[in-house]
């Protein structure tokens, strides 16, 4: 497909072959220095438009691994993490190319001349994710060296289950110096089943499975949305994939697989997060770009709570001043409770009438946000994987420090209903999942602003200046 010289209406730039050299500037997310402050007490009034969704993005990209030919994602949310898989991508010899201006949420990735299909520490500490290269690599290349993830925050996150799987499929796996060596002339087909459901589990062993020799089943997988969209690309890459989205995926192996272009479908986690901000500040808002069919969970909750919402194609409208009620929760995987919904549900429990038992079943250490709203006034008691949330309490503005993607957020939708101001510390956590959080909030009312240094806003740079 030859590619047009240059065109500014596009935003495409021509590329050199061979050498990773990207030409663009990061987007404008702060440095890991940054702060945001936030006056409590607006309620949100208006319509936020939702991102595509991080964590099919991720996976999307490390699909590419899987072909000699160019894949275009489009939809593909401006935050850490991309920038991270890029990094991730670039350092084995892909060309990843992030859009700009219109094309800002489009990239272009060519895995033609892969290199060093390794992933380093230095990137897999910052992001587990990363780790969704092993099955490409070894199914294309029949060789991978990734760096095992380490600890977390939420929790251990061990990745036995993905080397497990790979090993049913043939490759030969060693592990020395934190590293996982995989090599594998052909992987082969076999039945794989999952002792316990994991999503990035299921997505490394989908795409290994599509370049093995015959047919792979794969049972007790994870029904999550990302892992449905991450099938649908894989399908239009060539590959034969039946029952993505269900406990049972069949893939039937084939030799190779070509390049194509995929829409990400949208970020359901960032659309919850919204909706409960709206909840909690008694708003009126439209949250649209989203998909309601992945939230039905977190809807029927709500509901639950008082909440009044309306869903209607690809929007959700909150319209919601009555007192909210109590309700427990449980964590479970899709289309149960999603545990990424927990801590934002945590600070909505708060402010509603009653007492909220949260039971966290998927990860073993999700409150790390508890003790930070127990700072801002909240009353919440910890046993092992249970919360007990009692309220309404009255929130006040504090210093305050997130730990992790979601506990930040948690802490942003307190402090839109505290009274008074709070700083948050260490915001680049959300940076990592939410795209341009302050002016998509600022843009519904909320008094919000970001404090530290600013990155300029993503435009062409001479290759000079990289
Ligand atoms: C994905 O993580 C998401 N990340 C997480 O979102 C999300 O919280 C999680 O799924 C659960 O929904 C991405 O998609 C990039 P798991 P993943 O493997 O795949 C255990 C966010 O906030 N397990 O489904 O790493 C594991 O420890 C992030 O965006 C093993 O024991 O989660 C956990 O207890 C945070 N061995 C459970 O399974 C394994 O080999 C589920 O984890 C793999 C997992």
């Amino acid at each position: 497909m030859p590619r047009p010289a240059s065109s500014a209406s596009t935003g495409a730039f021509p590329r050199t072959i061979g050498a990773t050299r990207l030409l663009q500037a990061f987007p404008r997310s702060g440095s890991s220095m940054d702060k945001l402050v936030i006056r409590g007490g607006t309620p949100l009034l208006g319509s936020v438009r939702v991102s595509g969704a991080k964590n099919a993005a991720l996976p999307a990209m490390a699909a590419a691994l899987l072909t000699e030919e160019d894949v275009i994602l489009e939809n593909i949310p401006q935050v850490r993490d991309i920038e991270t898989e890029r990094k991730l991508l670039a350092a084995m010899g892909a060309e990843v190319e992030l859009g700009y201006g219109r094309a800002q949420h489009r990239t272009t990735i060519s895995c033609s001349h892969l290199a060093k299909p390794e992933a380093s520490y230095d990137l897999v500490k910052t992001m587990r994710a990363s780790t969704l290269v092993l099955g490409p690599l070894v199914a294309r290349m029949g060789h991978a060296r990734v760096s095992l993830p380490g600890g977390c925050a939420i929790g251990a996150r061990p990745i036995d289950l993905h080397i497990k799987g790979l090993e049913k499929l043939g490759a030969k796996i060693t592990q020395e110096h934190g590293y996982i060596e995989a090599r594998a002339d052909r992987l082969k087909g076999a039945r794989v089943v999952f002792e316990k459901i994991t999503v990035t589990g299921t997505e490394d062993l989908l795409m290994a499975a599509t370049l093995a020799e015959g047919e792979t089943v794969l049972e007790n997988c994870a029904r999550e949305p990302e892992v449905s969209d991450l099938a649908a690309l894989l399908n239009k890459m060539g590959a034969r994939i039946e029952g993505a989205g269900t406990h049972t995926i069949r893939v039937h192996g084939v030799t190779k697989l070509h390049g194509a272009r995929h829409r990400i479908i949208p970020d359901r986690i960032e659309a919850g997060t919204f909706i409960i901000a709206a909840a909690l500040t008694g708003g009126d808002l439209m949250i649209s770009g989203c998909d309601p069919s992945h939230l039905g969970a977190l809807i029927e909750k709500l509901q639950e709570c008082g909440v009044s919402l309306r869903t209607n194609g690809e929007s959700v409208r909150v319209m919601s001043d009555a007192p909210l009620k109590a309700a427990d929760i449980t964590t479970e995987e899709f289309p149960g409770f999603p545990t990424d919904m927990q801590a934002q549900f945590m600070t909505l429990a708060t402010q509603a009438e009653g007492a909220s038992i949260i039971t966290e079943n998927i990860f073993e250490n999700r409150f790390m946000h508890a003790q930070e709203l127990v700072r801002m006034g909240a009353n919440i008691k910890i046993d092992g994987r249970r919360a007990v949330v009692r309220g309404k309490t009255a929130l006040s503005g504090a210093a305050v420090l997130a730990s992790d993607l979601r506990a930040s957020a948690s802490l942003v939708l307190a402090a839109l209903v505290a009274d008074g101001e709070t700083i948050i510390d260490r915001v680049y956590h959300i940076d990592r999942g939410y795209e341009r959080i302050e002016e998509k909030l600022k843009g519904v009312g909320a008094q919000i602003r970001r404090i530290g240094e600013l990155l300029p806003r993503r435009s062409p740079v001479p290759v000079s200046a990289i």
